[in-house]
């Protein structure tokens, strides 16, 4: 299921590229939230992972806005990659959300926008454990996910010439739970905004708990 899915960017990167170059409003808020609360937690250099970089467009914002960052994207499609290169300076990995080609702790920032959606819902757990593992103790995770109650393929509304994406959508309730239980603190998830094309979001920013202070 996952694999199709990502044959589906391999085949649409070029034009996905193009459709979104911008980044919507509601992601640069909440990039810059999150941005905002790793730079006062004191890390320098600031890691930051994009997990589904995809082309990139995210990617290339932190490194405007952070010069000093280190930043990695990580994607399971190659076409994507190759889209995203051009437009970020730092590293791009193939690998996959589920076992990320990272060091535990290595991250002050993990980034996942649009891209856990694609995971079957009963997948979530250990990808978000995953995400966990890479963070380093006070990290911050941002997501947005599709809101909505339904697991399955859905149609592509931009290249309608590709073949259908699985997509896991998720109430704000459930994320929030899920996050919980994948052991992150201070969770906050917003409730479900509606963006320009129609489609409606959750956006939700959570932390690693900082570690006990007889081990720092
Ligand atoms: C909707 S796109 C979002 C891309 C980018 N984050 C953005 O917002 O523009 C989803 C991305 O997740 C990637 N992806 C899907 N499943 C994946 C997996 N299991 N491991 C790694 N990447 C995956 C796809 O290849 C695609 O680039």
């Amino acid at each position: 299921m996952t694999a199709s899915t990502v044959a589906v960017y391999d085949a649409i990167a070029t034009s996905y590229a193009a459709r979104r170059a911008e980044m919507p409003p509601r992601l640069v808020q909440l990039a810059q939230r999150a941005l905002a609360i790793v730079r006062r937690s004191g890390a320098d250099p600031i890691a930051i992972a994009d997990l589904g970089c995809g082309a990139g467009r995210d990617l290339a914002f932190f490194e405007r806005e952070q010069p000093s960052a280190v930043t990695v994207g990580i994607d399971a499609s190659a076409a994507m990659l190759e889209a995203a290169r051009p437009r970020v300076h730092g590293r791009l990995v193939e690998g996959d959300l589920r076992q990320l080609p990272l060091d535990t702790g290595s991250q002050h920032l993990a980034w996942a926008c649009a891209s856990l959606l694609h995971l079957p819902k009963q997948q979530l757990p250990a990808a978000l454990a995953e995400v966990r593992r890479v963070l380093a103790p006070g990290g911050v995770l941002a997501v947005t996910m599709k809101a909505g109650t339904t697991e399955g393929f859905e149609p592509n509304r931009s290249e309608t010439w590709a073949e259908p994406r699985i997509f896991a959508r998720y109430q704000d309730g459930e994320l929030a739970t899920a996050l919980e239980e994948a052991g992150f603190s201070r969770i906050s998830v917003s409730p479900p905004a509606t963006d320009e094309r129609g489609e409606t979001w959750l956006h939700a920013i959570a932390r690693v708990p900082d570690a006990p202070a007889a081990a720092r």
